[in-house]
């Protein structure tokens, strides 16, 4: 038994946030930001909303998109890495409950911003085996309540979002539709990388002594961007390589939307014209996993894929992990 994405939905908070904004809180330029990053704006999360608030419409807008009702769903994967809750519960016991999914199991996934390709591949491995029928798999992230706002090296390349995908059986042998193919990778030896260094049982959270920014994310930016562009030029080409494709048969590429600069580079190595890579962080910024279904909502919108075509989704950051889906849309 294949499996196939059903439907896809998304969801982002209506606050954005531009460029010159957060120019009045750091010490930060339009220019430089969009110039090193290809970013413009990103949307914030209110107060109140946390990583299930925003998961919760992309799940329903994706059911609904599929024609199903919640209490169908035999399984709910969250890909998160910004949790409602430290460890316990999951997030996706939350969102369970959220769209009334009554007869599912839910757990997270936790590969950051390659958080949607595990969570995918882990969809497709239960439909495979015929463990679950249709499962929902959300990407969801809030990392602007997890951002040191006074540190400029990050909290210029990140916003929040979420967006969804029904992932059910192929019944017909000849629907053009179908997960075919997924990588996943890890490097932890590269952990220290791209981290919030307190708050887990490592390094408890001390009262009156851990220092705020050590609960912040922080990020050694350069290395992450040397990781990033060899992690998205070795999944393509292995990718590419082991499903005997060339560049030319995928329509698409939809890489995770860290930095337009990371994905030209890439782009560049493997010989790939960067018009058939998805960029949308112009918009968004860095939603980690959300980043992948968010764009796959946008491109649906627009109606740029039509059933059966092959898109390549890549992903990549902290873990170190890196990962990528071939995808029949
Ligand atoms: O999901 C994965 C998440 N992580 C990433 O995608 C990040 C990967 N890394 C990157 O994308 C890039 O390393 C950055 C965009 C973070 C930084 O770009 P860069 O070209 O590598 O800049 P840099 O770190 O080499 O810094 C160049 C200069 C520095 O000033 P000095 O020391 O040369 O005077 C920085 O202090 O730019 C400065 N700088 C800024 N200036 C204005 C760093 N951040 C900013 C800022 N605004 N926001």
């Amino acid at each position: 038994m294949e499996a196939f994405i059903q439907s896809v939905g998304a969801y982002a908070p209506p606050r954005r946030m531009s460029n010159n904004e957060l120019a009045q809180l750091v010490d930060t330029s339009d220019e430089w930001i969009y110039s090193h990053t290809g970013i413009s704006f990103r949307h914030i999360a209110d107060e109140s909303e946390a990583a299930s608030d925003l998961a919760i419409p992309a799940a329903r807008k994706a059911l609904e998109a599929a024609g199903l009702a919640a209490s169908e769903l035999d399984l709910v994967i969250v890909a998160t890495s910004t949790p409602d809750y430290v460890g316990l519960p999951s997030t996706a016991c939350v969102v369970q409950d959220g769209i009334g999914a009554t007869k599912a199991g839910a757990m997270d996934v936790m590969a950051v911003c390659t958080g949607f390709v595990y969570a995918l591949e882990t969809a497709r491995a239960f439909v495979r085996s015929g463990s679950a029928r249709h499962v929902l798999v959300a990407g969801t992230e809030v990392y602007s309540k997890i951002m040191n706002w006074s540190d400029r090296n990050t909290c210029v390349l990140f916003g929040d979002g979420a967006g969804a995908v029904i992932v059910s059986p192929v019944h017909d042998d000849a629907a053009p539709s179908r997960i075919l193919d997924s990588i996943l990778r890890s490097d932890g030896n590269g952990a220290t990388a791209l981290m919030r260094p307190c708050g887990g049982t490592r390094s408890a959270y001390v009262p009156g002594q851990t220092p705020e920014s050590e609960l912040a994310l922080q990020m050694d930016g350069r290395r992450v961007y040397i990781f990033a562009v060899r992690a998205v030029v070795d999944t393509i080409t292995e990718i590419l390589e082991r499903n005997n494709l060339r560049f030319e048969d995928v329509r698409y590429f939809v890489p995770h939307q860290a930095n337009r600069r990371i994905i030209e580079a890439a782009a560049k190595r493997v010989g790939i014209p960067i018009d058939r890579f998805y960029l949308n962080m112009h918009e968004y910024a860095n939603t980690s996993a959300a980043s992948i279904p968010l764009a796959l909502d946008e491109m649906n919108t627009k109606e740029l894929l039509e059933r059966g075509d092959l898109i390549v989704t890549i992903g990549f950051g902290a873990g170190l992990t890196y990962g990528a889906n071939l995808v029949a849309w």
